[in-house]
């Protein structure tokens, strides 16, 4: 029976997401969650959307009144937003309208490992393409890719590139399709919104799954032309976003007060961090996201990871090997360790200093 799975499919090992450990005691720090409560107007809207009429009926395939909120907030054209199941649905459904099977994705490296699976699913090539050192813009994009991700800020680095650089790479493309990932651009000094009038290639892709603590509601969006969105439509399965999700997402996005408070502890929590961390031996890259990539050089990070773990504390251990597709010089590796609340900082690096 599992010789009729697509050749593809079967050949590919599967994108395995960051462990998800029920252990309430864990201090997780390992997929890069808001250690916050999404606000309080969440809870009511979800309280609010818990009719039997709600439940009953298929909800808004556009998400229209979510859309009207996020226009309002980021000051955007609703018809520019796509909803999503998260943006990895976003993600996929990228992949669906823009590449053909056979075709090409392309992404930098070392990044989201998601990338090459959305690839490998739909029997397209992927090329991954170094950044330069200290994590700058990469060069040698292939000319015929389908599509091209870039992750800004990044994972694992957390770090950003300049506007001018998206700007010139978006241009480069024309009339192929860039996408934007922001999934962590709230927290960074800038993010490509702007550009939207000038790239009309560029795709922008958001979650409110990490600066809306809403991880577990399942949320994402797509900023683009009204023109793509239209298209992209006929992609998405039609109700993607239940109804409870949409209450939530609109609520939060609503909610610029509280999202504001929520981003700034995190950015000052991110910033001790960077300090801390370096103090005890890390190199510890400068981060523009809610996340630190923090390598050593005299001596490995995995048993610090497993080390970690025994005292109950989870940080994501990363990777890439040496090669073409592999990471910037040799095989590379780190521990990505994301901003925790102050006291869960305090248990880490308490740990950390017993483990050294
Ligand atoms: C770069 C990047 N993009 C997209 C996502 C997906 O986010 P979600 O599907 O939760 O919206 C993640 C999640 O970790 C990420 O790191």
């Amino acid at each position: 029976m599992t010789n009729s799975i697509r050749p593809n499919i079967r050949a590919m090992a599967g994108y395995v997401p960051g462990e998800q450990l029920n252990d309430p005691e864990i201090i997780k720090l390992n997929t890069n969650e808001n250690p916050y409560p999404p606000s309080p107007r969440v809870f009511d809207a979800i309280r609010a959307a818990l009719t039997s009429n709600s439940l009953r009926k298929y909800p808004q395939p556009l998400g229209d009144t979510f859309r009207k909120a996020a226009g309002r907030v980021l000051n955007v054209d609703p018809d520019a937003i796509l909803i999503g199941n998260g943006s990895d649905d976003i993600l996929t459904i990228l992949t669906r309208a823009f590449v053909p099977e056979g075709g090409l994705i392309a992404s930098p490296t070392p990044s989201y490992i998601l990338y090459k699976s959305l690839a490998e699913i739909q029997g397209a090539r992927f090329e991954a393409v170094r950044f330069g050192s200290t994590w700058a813009a990469p060069t040698g994009w292939p000319p015929r890719a389908d599509l091209v991700f870039l992750p800004n800020p990044n994972s694992p680095s957390g770090t950003s590139l300049p506007s001018f650089a998206v700007h010139m790479l978006a241009n480069a493309l024309e009339p192929r399709p860039l996408v934007l990932d922001e999934a962590y651009s709230d927290f960074a000094e800038w993010n490509g919104r702007a550009l939207l009038s000038d790239a009309p290639n560029l795709i922008i892709t958001r979650t409110l799954s990490k600066s809306y603590a809403l991880a577990g509601i399942r949320f994402g969006f797509a900023i683009a032309r009204p023109e793509i969105v239209r298209e992209l439509v006929k992609v998405k399965d039609s109700y993607n976003c239940d109804v409870l999700s949409l209450a939530a997402a609109t609520a939060a996005i609503e909610d610029q007060e509280y999202f504001r408070e929520v981003r700034a502890k995190i950015i000052v929590t991110r910033e001790r961090m960077t300090t801390e961390l370096s103090a005890l031996g890390f190199d510890v890259t400068p981060s523009h996201a809610n996340f630190l990539w923090c390598r050593r050089t005299d001596r490995p990070v995995k048993p610090v990871y497993e080390a970690l773990k025994q005292r109950k504390i989870l940080v994501r251990y990363m990777s890439y090997p040496a090669g073409p597709v592999g990471a910037l010089e040799g095989p590379y590796d780190g521990l990505r360790i994301s901003v925790g609340t102050d006291a869960e900082i305090d248990q880490l690096l308490a740990s950390l200093r017993d483990i050294l």
